[in-house]
């Protein structure tokens, strides 16, 4: 890969995936970052590791199978033991993040909060001091009724837009919802912000994830660090 940045994703995605053990329950999350990791675990599948996985997106199922990995559900998995994701922005104190600029945040979230460890991958330029440093929060939306939901969030200070995908249509999530990408601002106080949003009717989740990660592996242009929460 020549590109520097996509290089360290992929060094944080492959020292992420050397966690998984045989046996375990494994969350696989989704974007560019777990696209490398989901591969990796893809060659290591095939080197005889064998775990379970419990995928966060249609895209990410459809690479896990492609590789041969064994997907299962909560039905027969209630509880994950490792959930390896990707983050849009990682507040350095706090280890809380946002997520979502994939769509994919609901099913994420469902995964992290059933999982004993959450570990996060990103390259350093996803480290800021205050979440909403450069990226919005996006919020996922039931279809009835969103411009009232809009109409909420606004109330609560964002400037909500809504995502569209590259045709220019509502952009529809893997559950038939939509996404209000809600630009804050620094979030001083994303604790209660996350609690606020979440309090809308009309509001399926925030890409708010507070207070989840264990642990997030950072590659950078001097190596790999890990921040322990
Ligand atoms: C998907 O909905 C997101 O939460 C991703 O995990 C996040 O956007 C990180 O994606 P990249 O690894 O592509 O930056």
């Amino acid at each position: 890969i020549s590109d520097p940045r996509e290089e360290q994703k992929r060094l944080a995605a492959i020292e992420a995936a050397s966690m998984v053990r045989d046996g375990m329950v494994v969350g696989l999350g989704s974007g560019t970052t777990s696209a490398y990791m989901i591969d990796e675990l893809g060659r290591r599948w095939a080197e005889g590791l064998r775990f379970s996985a419990i995928p966060t997106s249609e895209r990410s199922a459809e690479q896990a199978r492609s590789h041969g990995i064994k997907l299962v559900t909560f039905a027969s998995h209630p509880q994950i033991d490792l959930d390896i994701d990707g983050a849009d922005e990682v507040e350095m104190g706090t280890l809380n993040l946002i997520k979502g600029r994939g769509g994919a945040l609901f099913r994420e979230k469902i995964v992290a909060a059933a999982s004993r460890r959450f570990v996060v991958v990103v390259d350093e330029s996803k480290l800021v001091r205050r979440l909403g440093h450069h990226m919005p929060v996006p919020v996922e939306v039931t279809t009835f009724g969103w411009e009232l939901t809009a109409t909420r969030l606004r109330d609560l200070g964002a400037r909500p837009t809504l995502r569209l995908d590259q045709h220019g249509t509502p952009f529809c999530t893997d559950g038939g919802n939509l996404i209000l990408d809600c630009n804050f601002g620094e979030i001083a106080d994303s604790v209660a912000l996350a609690r606020k949003i979440r309090a809308i009717v009309g509001v399926i989740e925030s890409g708010l994830f507070i207070g989840r990660t264990s642990e997030v592996i950072v590659a950078g242009q001097d190596g790999l660090k890990h921040l322990m929460a």
